[in-house]
């Protein structure tokens, strides 16, 4: 036996990098890693990065930076960059920084275990291909450890939608829904743990169409089948492009009593000609109209989106035309950013937007959101709402959960356990979450 080592795992990014980043750490569980609770004690670093604006993958090279005296105080220190980072920069990564030992792209995660033991043995590792076997059934869960009421699931990864602006599709590849019977045992295997809530993730998850027993299945009737799954009380799924919310999908949210009240759709932009020029296939217009399909299906439904303010050629009028459908949709929260140049996408050559110009555009978007989003938060003042509670509070007798709807809630005097869903009534709104009270 040798002894046990530590394992440190930074994740930057999406959820699907939260999923991978839980999956890296069993697979290296197998060779005996158990989890440091930081870089200092750890004999193993990843750091699982994320691409998508070039801030995020310059925090890389600043972060690896910082373990340069960690490496000299523990020459036996391995360090390794997983992610999209180490898939669009592969051996740049260590041309930059001698110091990493390791670079995995996140199609190649099953093989950590032997590019681990290539490591021990001094030899720099890189695997960033898209191997033929399916990562996902290499990478088995470990059986039967407790673990917190709420998990994503990855059903779905990459995307071959293309949008001008996006690395995804390089970065995670050509789009590939894994086959219902495995997501099926992986949902069920996390409700034993004791696992209520699943999200299901996909870069495109509405586009799901993964294989069953009597062909292919959509989104809807994967959530169907997970609605059979006795002590699994809700389910969510993100992140849907307006193009693939099929009819099914729209009436499930009206008739399937798991599936929350929340959907996150992004839109990107108001403008006609800057969604053309995205490559995003909708209009504005045919994204108002999906919006009241969804909405007549569940009135109640929280809207949560996407925006990119700044993209090349964008106008103060497309700019308004951004602001005009914000009002009209009421988002119950979104995310908004500056357009990010990103080298080999199709927009990187295009004429820029002054930097500034677009620094004042997101400040004048970020004001419109961060209203609406307490508008509705307030709203929420003496209605009635399920909450999953998740863990204790920092007040004694305190609990924390999410509601239905996602907002965070605080229950005073509350003697519920994490794992348990409750009847809430909201009785105030504070800056970023919501107080109740038990109903019974
Ligand atoms: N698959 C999802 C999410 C993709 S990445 C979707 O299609 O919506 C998450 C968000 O990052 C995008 O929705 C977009 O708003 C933003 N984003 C992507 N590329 C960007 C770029 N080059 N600059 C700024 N924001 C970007
Ligand atoms: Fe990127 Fe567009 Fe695909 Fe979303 S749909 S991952 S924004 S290319
Ligand atoms: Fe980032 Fe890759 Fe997710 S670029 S947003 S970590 S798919």
């Amino acid at each position: 036996m040798t002894a046990p080592k530590k394992l440190f795992i930074k994740t930057y990014g999406c959820q699907m990098n939260v999923y991978d980043s839980e999956r890296m750490a069993e697979a290296l569980g197998g060779q005996g890693y158990t989890e440091a609770k930081s870089a200092d004690e750890a004999d193993m670093i990843l750091l699982n990065t994320c691409h998508i604006r070039e801030k995020a993958a310059e925090k890389v090279y600043s972060e690896l930076g910082r373990f340069k005296k960690l490496k000299a105080a523990k020459p036996d220190l391995k360090i390794g960059v997983a992610g999209c980072v180490a898939q669009a920069e592969g051996q740049e990564i260590m041309r930059r920084q001698p110091l990493v030992d390791l670079v995995v792209g996140p199609q190649s995660y099953h093989r950590l275990p032997e590019m681990e033991e290539k490591a021990q043995t001094g030899e720099k590792v890189l695997d960033t291909d898209f191997p033929e076997e399916d990562k996902f059934e290499q990478l088995k869960r470990r059986p039967k450890a407790k673990r917190g009421p709420t998990a994503f699931l990855t059903v779905q990864e990459g995307c071959d939608k293309f949008c001008a602006f996006c690395v995804v599709p390089y970065t995670r590849g050509a789009e590939v829904s894994r086959p219902a019977d495995r997501i099926l045992t992986e949902a069920r295997d996390l409700v034993e743990r004791g696992v209520r809530e699943i999200t299901l993730l996909g870069q495109n998850v509405n586009a799901y169409h993964g294989a069953g027993a009597n062909g292919d299945l959509t989104l809807a009737q994967l959530i169907w089948e997970l609605d059979k799954v006795d002590g699994l009380e809700r389910i969510r799924f993100t992140t849907s492009h307006p193009n693939d919310m099929m009819d099914d999908l729209i009436e499930a949210h009206g008739t399937c009593k798991k599936l929350m009240p929340y959907l996150h759709l992004p839109v990107q932009a108001g403008s006609d000609k800057i969604l053309k020029r995205m490559n995003r296939s909708h209009t504005a217009e045919s994204y108002l109209r999906l919006l009241e399909r969804i909405r007549a299906a569940r009135p109640d439904i929280l809207i949560s989106g996407d925006f990119i303010v700044g993209f090349p050629e964008e106008t103060e009028e497309d700019f308004q035309a951004t602001l005009d459908l914000v009002e009209e949709v009421k988002y119950g929260t979104a995310y908004s950013f500056k357009y990010s140049t990103r080298p080999g996408t199709p927009a990187a050559e295009r004429p820029q937007v002054d930097p500034a110009e677009a620094d004042d555009r997101l400040q004048r978007l970020q004001a419109l959101l961060t209203r609406q989003q307490r508008e509705i938060q307030d709203s929420m003042v003496g209605r009635e709402v399920g909450v999953l509670f998740e863990k204790p509070g920092r007040q004694a007798g305190q609990m924390l959960g999410k509601s239905d709807y996602l907002h965070a809630v605080h229950v005073a005097n509350c003697d519920r356990q994490a794992g348990d869903l409750a009847r809430v009534r909201i009785v105030s709104s504070r800056t970023n979450s919501l107080a109740g009270e038990l109903i019974d």
